[in-house]
């Protein structure tokens, strides 16, 4: 089944870029949208059919998303696209998922790199075959100057994981005498973190109706407003983007301050 409905280059013509809020005004495009792609597998055995086809129809929504966030002006989309606890699922969805992977990433970086995309991968990369690792790092090199859309997958990733690495790589350098403990902050400790020089997200959203972040971006999500859609992923598309921009615009944000 060919993973292409239409041609990503068709975004390219009909982009609207969003105009920047005025200063003071509440910014109602988020600057980064966080993704948790839920429900593939509840599509496909909806249908009878294999959980790969659920993936497969999953990279389809995808690619509706990137087009709809580069047409939304959002800057930053981060994916969650494999976490750390997918390694449990039965070896055969797991060769699956990770040959559809190697797919995406053979098949789909080069019109993403020409539509402008940055992309970043974040997560325990080592776990994947070398061949696949080798793909993931020549995309990141092939996009690196790209700004239109910077697009995060996260990959074998998980945030108590990350989180943990992070005070590891602390320790270690408060033991070299690189790092005062004392002038520790968060903007030093999130110099550690997989996604430093990214933005927090300031809208996580969720598919297929649970409502949970699932060990994704613990640290990061500390003040995202959460949208949870009642859509399974494959079955997402440009105005079920659009409902989560909505809902999001209607949102206060506070930051954990008073209202004016
Ligand atoms: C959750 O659905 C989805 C995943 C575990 C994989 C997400 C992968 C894609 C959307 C494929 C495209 C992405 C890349 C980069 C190859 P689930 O299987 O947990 O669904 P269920 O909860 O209904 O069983």
């Amino acid at each position: 089944m060919p993973l292409r409905s239409q041609p990503l280059a068709a975004v390219s013509a009909t982009v609207e870029v969003q105009p920047a809020p005025e200063a003071g005004a509440p910014a109602s495009v988020p600057t980064h949208v966080a993704i948790i792609m839920d429900g593939n597998g509840r599509w496909a055995a909806a249908r009878r059919l294999p959980r790969i086809a659920g993936h497969r129809e999953g990279a389809r929504a995808l690619r509706r998303t990137i087009e709809a966030a580069i047409r939304s002006g959002v800057a930053w989309l981060t994916i969650y696209a494999f976490s750390s606890e997918n390694w449990r699922r039965p070896a055969a969805e797991v060769l699956d998922l990770t040959g559809l992977l190697r797919h995406y990433l053979r098949h789909e970086v080069a019109e993403l790199r020409q539509n402008g995309v940055r992309l970043r991968f974040i997560g325990d990369r080592t776990r994947f075959d070398p061949d696949i690792q080798r793909d993931l790092v020549a995309a990141e090199r092939e996009t690196a100057s790209n700004t239109r859309l910077n697009l995060t997958v996260a990959l074998s990733y998980g945030a108590r994981a990350e989180i943990l690495a992070a005070a590891r790589r602390v320790a270690e350098a408060t033991r070299d005498g690189r790092l005062d403990p004392a002038t520790l902050d968060e903007a030093t400790f999130e110099d550690f973190l997989s996604t430093v020089g990214i933005p927090d997200p300031d809208l996580i959203l969720r598919t297929s109706g649970e409502q949970r972040l699932s060990n994704f971006l613990l640290w990061q999500a500390a003040y995202a407003e959460l949208v949870f859609l009642d859509v399974l992923w494959p079955d997402f598309g440009e105005e079920h983007f659009a409902q989560a921009l909505a809902d999001y615009a209607r949102r206060e944000r506070r930051f954990g301050a008073r209202p004016a």
